[in-house]
């Protein structure tokens, strides 16, 4: 059982993280791009996980309980997350349609399945993570697409776009707040402009809020699903505790259905397709929202100086323009003016030729193009040699 006391000093503890660690530890992170190059691109963080995650996951090797979990009296998840969710934004909801599910792609797929029909409208908010796009092509749906407005105005949504760009086969928005990739956490009128829109219209809303934890100070996450009853009655929220606790490889997320017959009409899809969850998915996750608040507060200030140094460097990278970010450990770096004077034709390639590997901006839509996602979720001494390797990689 974690005790508080046996917290680590949250400033040793991310400090501690050094190349050799990373390099040794596997992972698509640090493998994909080889040994010399630095990792700043998927979204997991370069931090060990925090001690009362590791102290539940040692307690179940201990217990030796590694068969089938028993969730039917009391699931852990779903009350977890309840309780967090109340502790956290001041949202109450029914630990009753709360599910446990491998991950939040899974479920976001299905539910574009289980409410539309090929050839219906999709929306997205672009740029926007990459798995959205293919989410709905995959499934044969049509990308409605609704720009956010550009960086430079902190990527606003652009609510009166969306009423001119959707129409009678529009079924579902796919919402991300806060938004990947440009950190953004949406306004009360934001959100409260989108609402309208989908009771008027009738859209299905899913909220992919697995970045809610990692705000920084001046905003508060708002669940969408919060905005009322005949709000929550159209939403399902996903959420997760692995972004917040870098667990992503223990696969456990959560779907919050905001009424009985969204929930029903979830379980209508054959069961085995879904899976079930994990044991230390479940284990570390109940532990993270149980006892990881003190972990949490601190990776957050760890990560807020972490965003103030990128947004520094990046001031003196010529014609390199960002924005910080509200939320989440990522940067969205216009590099257009670089690209357009250099005559460049990728920033991504420009980057990983200096030996940074960041995400193409491109992936998230062709708004995205000239631009580059950085992920600055790891030790002070990392991110300055990331970003001294990508200054120097910015021709003067
Ligand atoms: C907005 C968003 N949604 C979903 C995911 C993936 O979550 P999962 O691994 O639980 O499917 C990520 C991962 O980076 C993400 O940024």
């Amino acid at each position: 059982m974690y005790e508080q006391r046996d917290a680590i000093d949250p400033t040793t503890w991310f400090d501690s993280v050094d190349l050799a660690t990373l390099r040794a530890r596997g992972g698509a992170k640090w493998s994909k791009y080889g040994p010399d190059v630095l990792a700043a691109w998927v979204a997991d963080m370069d931090f060990p996980p925090a001690p009362p995650v590791r102290a539940a996951i040692d307690a179940v090797l201990e217990r030796g309980q590694l068969g089938y979990p028993w969730l039917l009296e009391h699931d852990p998840v779903a009350h977890g997350f309840a309780d967090w969710a109340a502790r956290r934004y001041g949202w109450t909801i029914d630990p009753s349609l709360v599910i446990s599910t491998i991950d939040v792609l899974q479920p976001l797929q299905a539910l574009i399945q289980l409410h539309s029909e090929p050839g219906d409208g999709v929306v997205l908010q672009t740029p926007i993570y990459p798995p959205f796009h293919t989410a709905i092509t995959g499934a044969g749906r049509v990308i409605v697409e609704n720009r956010l407005t550009a960086p430079a105005d902190g990527a606003a949504m652009d609510l009166e776009g969306l009423a001119a760009v959707t129409d009678a086969r529009t079924r579902i928005v796919l919402l991300c707040n806060p938004h990947n990739p440009t950190g953004r956490v949406f306004t009360r009128t934001e959100l409260q402009g989108l609402a309208d829109l989908a009771v008027e219209r009738n859209w299905l809303v899913i909220s992919d809020e697995i970045h809610a934890d990692l705000i920084y100070p001046g905003t508060t996450h708002i669940p969408f699903a919060s905005l009322g009853p005949e709000v929550a009655a159209r939403t399902v929220t996903l959420s997760a505790s692995t972004k917040t606790f870098n667990i992503a490889g223990l696969r456990l997320a959560v779907a919050v259905f905001g009424s009985a017959e969204l929930l029903a009409r979830y379980q209508t899809i054959p069961r085995f397709l879904l899976g079930g969850a994990n044991i230390m998915g479940v284990e570390a996750s109940a532990a993270a929202w149980r006892d990881g608040e003190a972990w949490l507060e601190a990776l957050v200030a760890y990560l807020h100086a972490n965003r103030d140094r990128v947004v520094e460097a990046v001031a003196a990278m010529p014609g390199v323009h960002t924005v910080a970010p509200e939320a989440t450990y990522l940067a969205w770096l216009d590099c257009r003016e670089l690209l357009a004077r250099t005559g460049e034709p990728s920033a991504f390639e420009l980057f990983l030729r200096g030996g940074v590997a960041l995400n193409d901006g491109a992936d998230f839509g062709t708004v995205g193009e000239g631009f580059v996602r950085l992920n600055f979720a790891t030790s002070r001494s990392v991110l300055d040699a990331v970003l001294e390797r990508m200054a120097q990689a910015c021709p003067s």
